[in-house]
């Protein structure tokens, strides 16, 4: 055990992501049952910068396990990009006795953290919290399940319209450089096509699936287009297509932020208490500038700086390659 730690700060930044207040909680409860103090940081790393940072124990922590979103609050946080904003932070949190953290967010927390953490030789533990669920490192990210299940629950909604109208719809998904959701949903949603950053679809390509669809006697159709498509984004994708292609009446719809919110699903309510308790086992055992994760069904630890490598290995190519098979 790692005697010298005394006070665990907890924050989350970046995006929010559903599971970020069932792994505060663990983080809480964990800590307090090891015998060491808690400071919840407002707003991530904004909150170090402003010293907005409060005690927490294991009451602050009731009733928030089925809670979508984050009791501390998120920001993305510019000043912590540069040394002064980053010295400031340390200041503050060495004035409030912080002296070890648990990061949980996605890659732009865990850039922050990383640099943070050589910079003042302050041990950090990541927490993978992200919809995106494109770190290196961990099967699943918080929030990924549910949002995929928020997904899912529209399309189904939308496939009902579509086709008692004959319709073609175009559904935009989160994801600026990750495809995951686009391609999972995709799939449990039966969609014709999906579009993915990591994957580039032009829209002849596109349009010839669709007439394949419409001669095979589909009668309406969904695309899924994920945000960081090269193509420009579900609108720019509808125009095109029926510039050249008319046959059906085409709608789009952006999901948005929407699949941001809600309940925590069970599995990420379970897996951000694995991690949350992880994390602060490995904080005590000495580790540092390590990310928890989840791979298979055991929990496993990644260099901080691995586990912000490449993203395309989240996207199975069985999965892509299926896509077009089931679709027909
Ligand atoms: O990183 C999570 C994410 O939801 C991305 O999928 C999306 O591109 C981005 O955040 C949107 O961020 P913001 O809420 O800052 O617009």
């Amino acid at each position: 055990m790692n005697n010298s730690i005394k006070r665990i700060g907890v924050f989350t930044s970046g995006g929010d992501a559903p599971g970020m207040n069932a792994c505060i909680r663990a983080v809480v409860r964990t800590a307090i049952y090891e015998g060491k103090k808690v400071s919840g940081i407002l707003h991530g790393y904004q909150g170090m910068i402003d010293k907005n940072i409060i005690d927490m124990n294991s009451r602050s922590v009731s009733n928030i396990l089925q809670l979508g979103g984050t009791i501390l609050k998120t920001a993305r946080c510019l000043d912590f990009r540069s040394p002064e904003g980053r010295q400031k932070a340390y200041h503050n949190i060495k004035a409030e006795g912080i002296d070890a953290l648990v990061a949980i967010g996605g890659d732009g927390t865990f850039t922050g953290a990383e640099v943070f953490s050589r910079e003042f030789d302050i041990p950090v533990v990541g927490i993978p919290g992200t919809i995106d669920n494109d770190l290196y490192g961990s099967d699943f990210t918080l929030g990924y399940d549910t949002a995929n299940n928020t997904v899912i629950d529209a399309i189904d909604k939308i496939r009902d319209t579509a086709a008692s109208h004959d319709r073609l719809f175009f559904i935009e998904v989160m994801g600026r450089d990750s495809g995951c959701i686009a391609l999972n949903c995709g799939i449990a949603g039966g969609a014709e096509a999906i579009l993915l950053p990591e994957k580039e679809t032009g829209i002849d390509e596109l349009i010839a699936k669709l007439e394949n669809a419409a001669k095979d006697k589909k009668t309406s159709t969904i695309v899924i287009v994920a945000e960081g498509d090269k193509n420009g984004g579900a609108y720019n994708v509808a125009k095109r297509v029926q510039e050249k292609f008319d046959f059906y009446d085409a709608k789009v719809t952006i999901l948005g932020h929407l699949q941001r919110g809600g309940s925590p699903s069970s599995f990420d309510r379970v897996l951000a208490s694995r991690l949350g308790f992880a994390a602060v086992k490995n904080l005590l055992r000495g580790e540092t500038r390590i990310m928890v994760g989840l791979r298979g069904n055991e929990i496993v630890t990644t260099p901080l700086e691995e586990a912000l490598r490449s993203k395309e290995f989240k996207l199975a190519e069985d999965m892509i390659e299926m896509t077009n098979v089931l679709a027909i």
